[in-house]
C-alpha cells in the first residue's frame, strides 16, 4: 500500500468512529409510523429507577379493551416481536401491544432485582403500572417464565390471560399452587420441543382454565418456525376473553 493509501483508510476509519460516536443511543420515547398507517409502534423506557426497554403499538382504532403483554426468549428482546409482525399485527386486531426488553437483555441494564424469585414478580408488576398496562395479557416464552411465573403465582388477579410458550421455572411450583389460578391460559408449543415444552406442559396442565395448542413442524422458539400458525392460535385465544 502507498503511503496515500494508508493515509485515506485512516481517514476513512477516523470518520467512521466519528459517525458511530455521533449516532444517537437507544430511542427516548420516539414514535414512527410503520408501513401501516394505522398503526404506530413506539419506543422507549420505563420511567423507573430501574428502567426498561420498551416497544408498543397503539392501535389507530382500539376496539378490544386487552393490553398484550410480551417477554421473550434467551436469544431475543422485544425486537423479535416487531420483525415478526406480532404487535402490529395486534394493533390492527384493535388490541395495545407492549413487548419488554427483560433486564440484561435488548436495551435494558441488568438488575440487581431479578436475581430473586420476589424482585422479578416485583419487577414486572412495577413496569406494568409505569406503562399504565390494564386488562393484560401475559405472553411468556422459555427462559422468560423466570419473571412470569412468579408474577402469575402472586399477581394472577391482575392478568386476564396468560399464554405460556414452553416457559422455564414451572417446576419451581406445586400443584396446588397451579390449581389456584383461575386466570384463562392458552398453553402453546412446538410439536419438536421435546424438552422443556413436555417438562412445562406437566405443571401448566394443573392450570385450571386452560386450553392447549401445539404447533405442527415446529421447535422450542414456535412462534419463529410457524408464525402463522402462532398468530392464529393467539388472537383466537384473545378474541374469545371475556
Ligand atoms: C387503515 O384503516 C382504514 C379505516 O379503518 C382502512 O380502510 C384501511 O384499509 C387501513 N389500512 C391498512 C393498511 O390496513
Ligand atoms: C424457586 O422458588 C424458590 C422458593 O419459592 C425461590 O427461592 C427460587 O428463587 C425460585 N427459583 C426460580 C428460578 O424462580
Ligand atoms: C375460561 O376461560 C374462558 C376464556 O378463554 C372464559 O370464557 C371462561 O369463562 C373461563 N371459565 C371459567 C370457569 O372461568
Amino acid at each position: 500500500m502507498s503511503r496515500s493509501q494508508v493515509a485515506l483508510l485512516g481517514l476513512g476509519l477516523l470518520l467512521m468512529l466519528l459517525l458511530y460516536m455521533g449516532l444517537p443511543g437507544p430511542p427516548d420515547q420516539t414514535s414512527w409510523l410503520w408501513r401501516d398507517p394505522n398503526v404506530t409502534i413506539l419506543a422507549g423506557f420505563t420511567p423507573g429507577n430501574a428502567p426498561i426497554f420498551y416497544r408498543e403499538v397503539i392501535p389507530f382504532h382500539r376496539v378490544r379493551r386487552l393490553d398484550v403483554v410480551l417477554l421473550h426468549g434467551k436469544a431475543f428482546n422485544s425486537y423479535t416481536w416487531e420483525q415478526l409482525g406480532t404487535l402490529q399485527l395486534l394493533a390492527q386486531r384493535g388490541y395495545r401491544a407492549v413487548a419488554l426488553d427483560l433486564p440484561g437483555f435488548g436495551n435494558s441494564a441488568p438488575s440487581k432485582e431479578a436475581g430473586t424469585e420476589a424482585g422479578r414478580a416485583e419487577l414486572l408488576e412495577r413496569v406494568l403500572q409505569d406503562l399504565e398496562v390494564k386488562n393484560a395479557v401475559l405472553v411468556s416464552p422459555s427462559l422468560s417464565g423466570r419473571y412470569a411465573l412468579p408474577f402469575l403465582m402472586r399477581g394472577h388477579h391482575q392478568l386476564q390471560g396468560f399464554v405460556p410458550i414452553a416457559p422455564t421455572s414451572t417446576q419451581n411450583y406445586t400443584q396446588e399452587q397451579f390449581w389456584a389460578v383461575k386466570t384463562p391460559t392458552l398453553i402453546l408449543y412446538g410439536e419438536l420441543d421435546r424438552i422443556l415444552a413436555r417438562e412445562s406442559l406437566r405443571q401448566l396442565r394443573h392450570l385450571p382454565n386452560h386450553s392447549v395448542v401445539k404447533l405442527r413442524d415446529a421447535g422450542h422458539a414456535c412462534y419463529l418456525h410457524k408464525p402463522q400458525d402462532f398468530h392464529l392460535a393467539l388472537l383466537a385465544f384473545l378474541d374469545h376473553l371475556p
